[in-house]
């Protein structure tokens, strides 16, 4: 295998050389330096919760180990586990490894081989798939401590954000279409999964951060004791296309819902209805990049859903439109609670009314 040495954060690692290889699953071992992103909030996010203290951590789909090197390298109280079922991939985790100084385990295994058969327990498990993480899931949970950290990335995201609404039924169970806000549905759709799936084992988990891009949909889901009030933090999205209301209700209908506009609504979900951020743990986040710095804001308005200013003005037919900053501002005079979101460029996080935006909009 070609690689090439680099500096990801504070960490050295070898990597297939992206001159050589097709950046998809036919590569000798994955690799995408975008998804740094993703690693670098990992590392901040577990170096605030654990704060110094020792955390033992499972990275389940390790490629080069690049995230689970990181933590190691970068967080001196972790120990880290590592599995991979591609042989080459465990060499190159073994040689990053040396490469920093690093004293790791090193499994080559099939994820959820190992996690039946090894028996222990951890503090953070990190589910980095190619597709969905669905199939990780069951055995990730009962491996994960009390109070411990399960980090899920999905890769799906053109079901997940409803572009393809057959295969969300299919491997998520909820209804999906587009909306201008699918990035957050696509969250709200895999925290339900998840919860799904733990509550099976009469397990609680709840989202303390999260964020997508286009490419991914990451979510982090903090252990707590058994809470069995899981219905109750799922909902149905009630949507009207015609007018871009929407509405929140605990259950399906079986008879068709209208909205005021006339219109019936689109009944999207199940999907999570709660908080998808722990608003104290994000504020103890150091800005290190855009994405932390946009959720510190937006994490701390109480909205379902944000507005996608370029295409609700396309719906109400308002071509010549104010700047971004400039709109947040006039939200904010009338008394409400506005900032930008990292869902999206042309998004607002505010806790104002649909129609009342529109008629900000409109002046
Ligand atoms: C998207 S990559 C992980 C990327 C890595 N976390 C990073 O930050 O660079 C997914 C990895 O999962 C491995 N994998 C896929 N299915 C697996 C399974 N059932 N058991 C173990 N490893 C698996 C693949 O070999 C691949 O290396």
């Amino acid at each position: 295998m070609d690689l090439v040495k680099i500096t990801e954060g504070a960490t050295k690692l070898y990597v297939p050389d992206k001159n050589k290889y097709k950046l998809d699953s036919s590569m000798p071992v994955f690799f995408n330096d975008v998804m740094k992103l993703n690693r670098d909030i990992t590392v901040e996010i577990l170096k605030k919760y654990f704060n110094k203290k020792k955390f033992k951590f499972l990275d389940l789909l390790s490629a080069s180990g690049a995230k689970g090197i990181r933590i190691s390298n970068e967080i001196k109280t972790s120990e880290g586990v590592f599995n991979d079922a591609n042989i080459s991939a465990t060499k190159l985790i073994k040689k990053n490894a040396k490469l920093n100084g690093l004293n790791v385990t090193v499994f080559n295994n099939s994820a959820n081989k190992l996690l039946k058969s090894d028996k222990s327990m951890y503090d953070f498990i990190d589910i980095d798939p190619f597709g969905t993480p669905i199939e990780f899931l069951e055995s990730s949970i009962a491996r994960l401590k009390k109070n411990g950290i399960l980090g899920v990335t999905a890769t799906d995201t053109s079901a997940l954000v409803g572009t393809y609404p057959k295969a969300c039924m299919r491997k998520y169970q909820s209804k999906n279409m587009r909306t201008f806000f699918m990035f957050e549905v696509a969250i709200r759709i895999l925290i339900k999964k998840v919860l799904d799936e733990a509550n099976k084992q009469k397990i609680s988990l709840i989202p303390i951060f999260s964020h997508s891009s286009n490419h991914y949909i990451r979510v982090y889901f903090k252990r707590v004791n058994y809470l069995n009030n899981y219905s109750d933090r799922i909902c149905t999205l009630n949507y009207c296309t015609n007018c871009l209301n929407y509405k929140l209700t605990k259950k399906f209908s079986k008879s068709k819902r209208r909205c005021s506009c006339g219109s019936y609504f689109f009944q999207l979900g199940p999907m999570y209805s709660e908080e998808i951020y722990d608003k104290d743990f994000v504020k103890k986040l150091e800005d290190i990049n855009k994405t932390i710095l946009l959720i510190k804001k937006e994490s701390q308005i109480n909205s379902f859903g944000y507005y996608d200013y370029h295409k609700i003005a396309k719906k109400i037919q308002k071509k010549e439109l104010s700047k971004i900053d400039d709109i947040i501002d006039n939200i904010i005079k009338k008394g409400y609670s506005a900032s930008r979101t990292h869902f999206s460029n042309t998004g607002i996080k505010t806790d104002m009314k649909i129609k009342s935006f529109m008629n900000i909009l409109k002046r």
